[in-house]
């Protein structure tokens, strides 16, 4: 989102049930009245319900304008996740700030949403491009009995969790490109999870599982190196009727339901009938991204653990753990994801 249909919002949020008329708008931004027109009805468009009323102005209604953290939890159907919840509107980053949390012992469910992150955090150090009201950006604290060896699993469990969940609240038929990135059907990425762990010899203390959703976005939002590769769920269908708070709250709902079947049945084995249907990665040419060194080859299947199968020729099978992957060749979906 542009800053000043940032500061837009910012005035009308400011100004409460009050309208704000254009003259000021126009005044503040130092914009024409038509400029601030134009951006009020694309701000209209992706889904903020602002009301324009003639000679009074424009008020943003109730609704799904900021998120709250109060009607986030008026609608969970949880029983720890999101019990403790904050919405910030501008942090450095929700998994720094999670993360600095749980060493001051937040509880397992702990959930922090910021509406803006200066500093949002993705794999490999990459930013997160994280622009105010535009998307869901979240993290939550998990303290899992578990060895450290299991934690990548997780992402795996969260990338199922959360793409079922955005398809069955906004019916995008998001898919999952192997470890954790979902992508829309046309293979722009839509949401990226990065975990965080603080660990003991071999146990884990914490985690922060941190998740990336881009909502609102229309392509000339996203800063020119994304904006062939990065996509929102507006790109994808009906933006009117998308609402970020029953996206939050339905993320959450599947996280804690699958979290706990994880922890009672002991791993991954579970899940992978579920990645399988959702999956954009087996069947693909691949590249694959290790810290010392890159494979290609052809993905193949995923095991109980989670580990991607990838055939790099000559009869030969790699397992892999950890790693990125670059799909190879054009993206297309194909049958059995839908
Ligand atoms: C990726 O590179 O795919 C992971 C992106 C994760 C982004 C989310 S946004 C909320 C949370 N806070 C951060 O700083 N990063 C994660």
């Amino acid at each position: 989102m542009t800053d000043v249909r940032a500061r837009i919002l910012q005035a009308l949020r400011g100004a409460g049930e009050d309208f704000v008329s254009g003259e000021e708008l126009s005044r503040g931004l130092g914009i024409s009245r038509t400029a601030v027109w134009k951006h009020i009805r694309y701000l209209q468009a992706v889904g903020y319900p602002i009301e324009a009323v003639r000679h009074r102005g424009y008020r943003l209604l109730h609704g799904e304008g900021p998120l709250r953290a109060d009607r986030i939890q008026a609608g969970l159907a949880t029983s720890r996740f999101g019990r403790h919840l904050e919405v910030l509107e501008t942090v450095d980053s929700t998994n720094r700030y999670a993360f600095e949390a749980a060493e001051r012992g937040a509880p397992e469910g702990y959930a922090v949403l910021a509406e803006r992150q200066t500093g949002g955090k993705g794999r490999r150090g990459r930013p997160w491009f994280s622009p105010p009201g535009t998307g869901i950006w979240m993290s939550l604290v998990l303290r899992p009995p578990l060895p450290l060896l299991r934690a990548p699993q997780l992402t795996l469990m969260t990338a199922v969790s959360v793409a079922e969940a955005v398809r069955s609240e906004t019916g995008v038929p998001v898919v999952i490109k192997w470890p954790n990135d979902l992508l829309l059907p046309d293979g722009r990425k839509v949401c990226g999870i990065l975990l965080e762990m603080s660990a003991e010899t071999d146990h884990i203390r914490f985690i922060v599982l941190g998740i990336g959703l881009n909502v609102f976005q229309l392509e000339e939002d996203f800063p020119e190196e994304l904006r062939h590769s990065a996509g929102s769920l507006a790109m994808a269908g009906e933006h009117r009727t998308l609402c970020r708070t029953t996206l939050v709250q339905a993320v959450l709902g599947a996280l804690e339901r699958d979290y706990d079947r994880y922890i009672a049945e002991g791993g991954f084995a579970p899940f992978r009938s579920r990645w399988e249907a959702l999956n954009a990665t087996l069947g693909r040419a691949v590249s694959v991204l290790m810290p010392d060194r890159t494979i290609f080859g052809v993905a193949r299947r995923i095991d109980d653990e989670g580990a991607l199968w990838v055939e790099t020729g000559g009869g030969r099978v790699e397992r892999v753990v950890s790693a990125e992957v670059l799909f190879d060749g054009p993206f297309h979906t194909f049958g059995g994801m839908d």
